[in-house]
């Protein structure tokens, strides 16, 4: 699997610090460049190994440094940055759609002032590298986007313009990416983690609805992961931010690609489409930033249902802590 996503150790200048390290996208990212043979810093609020031991081994995740600390800490940021001697930065870490709904408060210094101080460390320590996770969210933040409009893609649209800033003042540049719907191992919080849990129901031989239908942005997690890597293979100038979305297909047309791997699946799509822009073509972050990857979907429901099925079985998953 993690062959669809090539990656030169070569590339790098050394080491790279990911942070939100225990999310999903931060898994995959720390699993690919691990393998890649890049030294890899971990960053997250508490050393929790969960769902990079999905996708990777003993060996491989003795192999990485990790932090634990709070991103909204200032100095805390500053010095696992300056002590750990990172050429570059994937700064992931954040609270989803219904955690900034839920304490907006939490959800603006972890997303907003999070991401401030990792500019600041960045700034401070000439880090010529450094990309961050914005959403699709942001564009519910334009003026008649039609887009759904959220306190995280206020946030994340907050972010993309704290990064214009920097570039332009400080000469800190970055690469924004807006990822729409990421699926795959590991994908069980946020909204829209809905359309993973199905694949992980069917695996589990339970019932599920997915609230949403329609057409959809399918982002595997590994190509995501790989996309960020990317846009820290080489430095880069500016501010730019890119969609990414992966395949454009619709939750029905997903959910029978997983029937016809589990016939007897128990899996209902209900209610209305997702309001957010997810067609967008992610042809301009591959021109800018050079070739990532691609995973079909058919292939990464697969392998998403097969691992799910794996991790089921050898007692990594306890279907009770994650449906
Ligand atoms: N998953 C998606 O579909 C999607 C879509 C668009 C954008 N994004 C963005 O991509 C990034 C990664 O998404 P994900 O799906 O891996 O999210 P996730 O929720 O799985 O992981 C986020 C990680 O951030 C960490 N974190 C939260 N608060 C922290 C704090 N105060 N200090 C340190 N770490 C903290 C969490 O512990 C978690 O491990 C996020 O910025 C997210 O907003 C994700």
């Amino acid at each position: 699997m993690f062959d669809y996503f090539p990656i030169d150790s070569k590339e790098f200048d050394g080491p790279v610090l990911v942070t939100g390290s225990s999310g999903c996208i931060g898994s995959w990212t720390v699993a690919l460049l691990e393998r890649a043979g890049v030294k890899v810093h971990a960053f997250d609020l508490k050393i929790d190994k969960r769902r990079p031991s999905l996708i990777m081994d003993d060996a491989a995740l003795n192999n990485v440094v990790w932090h634990a600390g709070d991103i909204v800490d200032t100095a805390v940021v500053k010095s696992v940055v300056k002590e750990s001697g990172v050429r570059a930065i994937i700064h992931l870490a954040a609270l989803q759609v219904p955690f900034c709904r839920a304490d907006p408060v939490a959800g603006a210094l972890v997303n907003v002032v999070g991401t401030v101080n990792v500019f600041e460390a960045a700034k401070a320590c000439g880090i010529a590298r450094l990309t961050y996770a914005s959403s699709v969210a942001a564009y519910g933040a334009l003026e008649n986007s039609g887009a759904m409009s959220t306190l995280y893609g206020a946030y994340k649209y907050c972010n993309e313009q704290t990064a214009k800033v920097y570039s332009e003042e400080n000469g800190l540049h970055s690469v924004g990416i807006r990822p729409g719907v990421v699926y795959g191992v590991g994908r069980d919080q946020g909204m829209t983690s809905k359309t993973t849990a199905a694949i992980l129901a069917a695996a589990a031989a339970e019932s599920y609805t997915v609230p949403f239908s329609g057409k959809a942005s399918w982002l595997f997690a590994g190509e995501a992961a790989s996309a960020f890597i990317r846009a820290v293979a080489k430095p880069h100038s500016g501010a730019p931010v890119f969609d990414l979305n992966g395949e454009y297909i619709s939750v029905e047309d997903g959910m029978a690609m997983l029937r016809s791997l589990v016939p007897n699946a128990s899996i209902e799509v209900t209610g209305g489409p997702l309001a957010f822009p997810m067609d967008k073509s992610d042809d301009p972050l591959r021109a800018f930033v050079g070739d990532y990857g691609r995973m079909p979907l058919d292939t990464g429901i697969r392998y998403t249902y097969e691992s799910f099925q794996h991790s089921i079985q050898t007692g990594k998953i306890n279907v009770r802590d994650w449906l």
